[in-house]
């Protein structure tokens, strides 16, 4: 439990020093990093929120909490630039500025009681993964969990432990994974998200949808989505690649009029609808 006084908690612009106290090699070019201050963990986030990590003579960017434990927050991280490069390259007692939370999260009261059917591609998957925990800790409160996931190739896989070790093991849980290429040891399924999804047809009956990947995956998932008879109003994403401030201040994350950092990240396909076709 964090011990922050009142106005550092209800502050996301508060910084709190953290250490990084592990760091897991997911792929080769994703690493998820654990962090955590003297305090414990520095804001206690919804899943789906994400923070602001700062690195000192570097820079900071935003990135969601996929997981989070009683005393740290996990941020899985893929190295696209210079922020990221140097974060790949820092070690376990490195020193980062974090704060937060960000953005509204998963709507959890609505998919309480439901099944859910997550859908990942690549490190779509960080975000997801603070949902899936979440249902698995809070078990009772939802239906048929089931994770279709992909990635390029095996290698980049991320979450493997939970892929293939600890969600499979839960209660009215299913997992599906699929690459794009195969190697000579992959014995699962070869083929892009959405052709996997509608060969796997889960049925849209009384179920959520929640996706996460590349745009051009997403592009494709919701046309298989709709074709299986998934209504717009059950299918959830997040758009936080778009978030950079995260407090209404930069003007880089407007849709139209909406301010993703403030209306979402987190949006049905309903609510995307209404929106200009600029996501
Ligand atoms: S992220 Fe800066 S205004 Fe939304």
């Amino acid at each position: 439990m964090t011990n922050k006084t009142s106005i550092e908690s209800v502050n996301p612009l508060y910084p709190t020093v953290c250490e990084v106290t592990k760091i897991i090699d997911e792929t080769a070019d994703v690493k998820t990093f654990h962090v955590t201050s003297t305090n414990g963990k520095p804001f206690t986030p919804m899943p789906g929120q994400l923070g602001m990590l700062s690195m000192v003579n570097v820079g900071e960017a935003m990135f969601s909490v996929t997981y989070q434990g009683e005393d740290h927050l996990e941020f899985a991280i893929k190295r696209v630039g210079m922020l990221t490069d140097a974060l790949h390259e820092i070690e376990v007692g490195h020193k980062l500025a974090v704060r937060g939370p960000y953005g509204n999260g998963f709507p959890i009261d609505m998919m309480k009681g439901k099944d859910l059917l997550f859908i990942g591609g690549g490190i779509g998957l960080a975000p997801l993964r603070s949902l899936i925990n979440y249902c698995v800790d809070n078990r009772d409160d939802f239906g048929k969990l089931h994770v279709v996931y992909g990635a390029r190739t095996p290698g980049d896989l991320c979450f493997k432990d939970d892929l293939f070790e600890y969600w499979p093991k839960q209660k009215d849980f299913q997992v599906d994974v699929t690459v794009d290429k195969g190697d000579d040891e992959w014995k699962g399924n070869v083929g892009f998200v959405p052709a996997f999804l509608e060969k796997l047809n889960p049925s849209a009956e009384g179920k959520i949808n929640i996706t996460c990947g590349p745009p051009i995956m997403i592009k494709f998932v919701l046309q298989s989505l709709a074709k299986m008879g998934y209504n717009d109003e059950d299918i959830v994403t997040t758009l936080e690649m778009r978030m950079k401030c995260g407090v209404g201040k930069c003007g880089r994350c407007n849709i139209g009029s909406c301010y993703v950092c403030l209306d979402g990240p987190v949006f049905t396909l309903a609510q995307m609808n209404k929106m200009p076709n600029e996501y």
